[in-house]
């Protein structure tokens, strides 16, 4: 009998990468989203994927009502992988209280329904290494100290980490918090990528939505920190093997492998590239000559980040397999099934 996992926030960019490697584990998956930074449409591209179409429930998990009924409906779920968040960073700074009601209210409206699942109370979260701020050292481990968040998104995934952890430690809960690096690219089907809705944040969206000519050219935030080449340095991760990393995450607690009843890992793949050796990767993947121009630094960019991996390839038994280019590569085949109407069909 397949084991049902509740995935939050699954029909999101990291989400939605999750819900199918869980399939393609042998796992029943259920989806709540409330579809505010996502669409409906990721449903049936997972299942064009998976070949399972995952159930799924349009639920604003701040509706506290709303949550109950859903558990009261979906008995036997024995583990919830947590991602539905607002995680826009400026947006955070410029409505923090829409980011800590939004994040905040859904994860203890959640943790609340859990403390019914007895020992099926098993969460991983999904966390950020915006945690830590500015680092005092690099490669960052997950000892580094969680420092002032450097938004209120980022704070959210602090409060969200410590109130697991306090609620771990008295309860049942078992929980496995995943401080993301950067996330890229895309599914390698090309069914499933970065939505991003409106001017993209992020690095890599910028660069794809510029080379098919959504967008007129790519600012780089930043020519004179530093590093070998004056721009930031950040560690990529591909989003298939994030995805991976939850499954294995998930599967350490029901095996009850995990040493703790919080434990915390960093998700990266332990090599910084700065934002040139992005585009370069990204011009040399697909062949398109990336138009750019140096501007101002971003407020709040820290200079590098890097993880030390090492606990996660020790006790996860995970480490991230795909290159920058590899990346790049599935972000741009994304963007061009984008461009070719596949959310619209
Ligand atoms: C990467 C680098 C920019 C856009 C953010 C969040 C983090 C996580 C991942 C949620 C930086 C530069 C970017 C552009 C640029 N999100 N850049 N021109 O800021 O490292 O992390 O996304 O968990 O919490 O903070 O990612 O992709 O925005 O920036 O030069 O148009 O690219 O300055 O050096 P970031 P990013």
């Amino acid at each position: 009998m397949a084991k049902k996992i509740l995935v939050t926030g699954g029909t999101g960019y990291i989400g939605s990468h999750t819900v199918v490697e869980l399939q393609q584990n042998g796992f029943e998956v259920v989806v709540i989203d409330n579809l505010a930074n996502s669409s409906q449409k990721i449903i049936e591209l997972i299942a064009r994927i998976s070949g399972k179409r995952p159930l799924f429930e349009k639920i604003d998990m701040t509706d506290k009502v709303l949550l109950d009924d859903f558990f009261l409906r979906h008995r036997g779920i024995e583990g919830v992988i947590h991602f539905a968040a607002f995680k826009a960073v400026g947006e955070s700074v410029e409505k923090p209280l829409k980011y800590y009601h939004n994040n905040l209210v859904s994860l203890i409206n959640l943790l609340e329904c859990m403390t019914g699942m007895g020992a099926n109370a098993r969460l991983v979260f999904s966390s950020s290494c915006t945690v830590y701020g500015e680092p005092d050292q690099l490669p960052l481990t997950e000892k580094a100290p969680v420092k002032k968040a450097m938004s209120p998104y980022g704070n959210t995934k602090k409060i969200s980490e410590e109130m697991i952890h306090d609620i771990a430690g008295r309860t049942p809960l078992q929980a496995i918090s995943l401080r993301y690096f950067n996330p890229i690219g895309a599914h390698e089907s090309a069914l499933l990528g970065e939505l991003p809705l409106g001017v993209p944040n992020n690095l890599v969206p910028f660069i794809t939505q510029t080379a098919i000519g959504i967008r007129d050219q790519l600012r780089v935030f930043g020519n004179d920190y530093n590093t070998p080449d004056g721009t930031c340095i950040r560690d990529y991760i591909h989003v298939s093997d994030l995805a991976k990393a939850h499954v294995v995450a998930l599967k350490r607690m029901l095996d009850h492998q995990n040493e703790a009843p919080h434990e915390v890992f960093n998700l990266g793949t332990g090599t910084g590239y700065s934002v040139l050796e992005a585009i370069a990767s990204f011009e040399k993947t697909s062949g398109v000559a990336l138009k750019w121009t140096f501007d101002e630094r971003r407020p709040g960019d820290v200079e590098q980040l890097r993880a030390d991996t090492t606990l996660a390839n020790l006790r996860l038994g995970w480490k991230a397999e795909k290159g920058l280019d590899e990346m790049m590569d599935s972000a741009w085949k994304w963007e061009q099934n984008l461009a070719a109407g596949i959310l619209n069909d």
